[in-house]
């Protein structure tokens, strides 16, 4: 297996996998969360096994897949839009292309694509990747294919990623699929299944990997990470009929951590994503006991209201939240935390509106991801509730949140002016060709003139000005990570 590294029109390094003997060109496209890029990496390995390799020319694909969204109707539409654009491409250029839809909206809508849509021919769910080399057999003659099984143990612990579209530096890795926690206006565990965990050997041996190739950071993926549970395998929900010497024995996601951290003491960590109901103190004493583990946590809350919370199912008050916030702080005094926010769920007044602003100006965050609720098929709020809050509101409401993260993110920042802080290069500034671009300990983006300094270098970084989103600053060395 030879790495093959090419530009993209962003200038960003490329490196695809490429098998010599390989004669089939898969074109693989993800949109969504990380899960699902990361997901993608688990298919093109299996595929290059099945002689393809992967390719970024539309045009000469005999395969296309697309890894697919469903959390929000926008993230749907924009999927459709790619696959007719697929179409047109193998009406007028390449007849012979096939087209596969993976990932939630196949597992969503199933049989439907088939039925309906007439516009791919294969269908193949999250937890189904392992059958793709019998489902692409099935398309090779002439049928359509569809697996959209969800499982119960499935892990893809043992498929060796391969990393598409890498900066050489960061990567993902999962260690927990699915997720029980069943948010009423949450997709998620409809499309990826109940939650269950990946052996800690497995994921340890990933990183190793990893840190052969060259890689500096790794982020450990999860739903809901905080819930990392590992027994010996099976669901978290069935933890209960466990034997005794699994419980003794079960690794939760602390001590996930620790062991990552200490197994490889050079690989800086981050993981994502925290729910404050399973997010325990034990993870924040751990992070806060390895330098190698960064000061980060995403810690979305979605509301600041308490009735909406409820209505949302989330199993804490925004006390109780405060409290979490309070605690990490007080163990992590530079610790970053940033939220995930929906404005306009059913019911909310102008009153819950306001309690959402006012838990901003307490936390403070760093950074925000703000969405206006989007109503999901199947899901309770989707069945039970009704869309009321109208579209301008939802609106007006989302650009006051967005506003106001701007002005913390901006406060944030400015508390790193004339500090000097530890920062890993990841690649050239979009911006400028001249500078470097990487992140601090609290993911907050840094840039600096490159020097003599190379992708994949920890460097210490004097900040002198910064923008809401990025600090500016100047090297003074290499830090001792190197
Ligand atoms: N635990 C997950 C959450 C996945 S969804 C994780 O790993 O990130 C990511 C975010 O999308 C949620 O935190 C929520 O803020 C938003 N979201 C989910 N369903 C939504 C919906 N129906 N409408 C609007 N935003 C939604
Ligand atoms: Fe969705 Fe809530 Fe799980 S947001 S992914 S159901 S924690």
């Amino acid at each position: 297996m030879e790495k093959i590294i090419d530009e993209n029109k962003q200038g960003e390094n490329l490196i695809l996998e490429h098998k010599d003997g390989n004669t089939r060109k898969l074109f693989i496209e993800s949109y969504g969360c990380q899960m699902n890029f990361s997901d993608s990496e688990i298919v093109a390995s299996i595929l290059t096994k099945e002689g393809f390799n992967t390719t970024k020319n539309l045009e000469e694909a005999d395969l296309v897949l697309v890894n697919t969204c469903s959390i929000r109707d926008k993230a749907e539409q924009t999927v459709r839009k790619r696959l007719e654009k697929y179409n047109a491409v193998k009406k007028n250029k390449n007849p012979k292309m096939k087209i596969g839809v993976l990932g939630c909206m196949a597992e969503r809508l199933k049989s439907k694509f088939l039925e309906e849509e007439k516009m791919v021919d294969l269908v193949v769910g999250p937890d189904a990747y392992k059958d793709l080399p019998n489902l692409v057999s099935e398309v090779d003659e002439g049928r359509n294919a569809i697996n959209v099984i969800l499982s119960k143990d499935e892990t893809y612990g043992d498929v060796a990623p391969v990393r598409l579209n890498s900066n050489g530096v960061t990567a993902f890795v999962s260690i927990t699929r699915g997720c029980d926690n069943m948010c009423t206006f949450c997709v998620v565990p409809f499309t990826r299944g109940r939650e269950r965990s990946r052996e800690p050997q497995s994921i340890i041996e990933e990183i190793k990997d990893l840190v052969n190739k060259g890689f500096k950071e790794v982020t450990l993926l999860g739903q809901n990470v905080d819930s990392y549970l590992w027994y010996g395998g099976g669901l978290k929900k069935d933890f209960d009929k466990a034997t005794d010497i699994q419980k003794a024995t079960a690794v939760n996601f602390a001590n996930l951590l620790d062991m990552c951290a200490k197994a490889q003491p050079k690989m800086r960590f981050r993981f994502s994503t925290s729910n404050p109901q399973d997010m325990t103190l034990d993870v924040i004493e751990t992070m806060a006991k390895h330098r190698n583990i960064c000061n980060y946590v995403h810690l979305p809350v979605q509301s600041g209201s308490n009735r909406i919370l409820k209505e949302m199912n989330r199993l804490h008050t925004r006390e109780d939240y405060f409290e979490l916030i309070d605690n990490i702080r007080s163990i992590i005094p530079d610790v970053a935390i940033s939220q995930d926010m929906i404005a306009g769920f059913p019911t909310e007044t102008e009153e819950d509106h306001q309690d959402t602003l006012s838990l901003m100006q307490y936390v403070k965050y760093d950074f925000g991801f703000m969405f206006a609720y989007s109503e999901r098929p199947g899901t309770l709020a989707g069945r039970k509730m009704e869309d009321d809050v109208p579209a301008d509101v939802k609106q007006r409401r989302l650009n006051e949140i967005q506003a106001l993260q701007r002005k913390h993110s901006h406060y944030r920042t400015q508390q790193n002016l004339g500090k000097t802080q530890e920062i890993l290069i990841e690649k050239s500034s979009k911006k400028s060709d001249a500078h470097w671009m990487g992140r601090n300990s609290q993911n907050t983006v840094a840039v600096f003139p490159k020097e003599h300094y190379k992708v994949g270098d920890f460097v210490n970084v004097k900040i002198t000005d910064c923008t809401s989103a990025t600090l500016i600053g100047q090297a003074v060395g290499y830090s001792d990570n190197n």
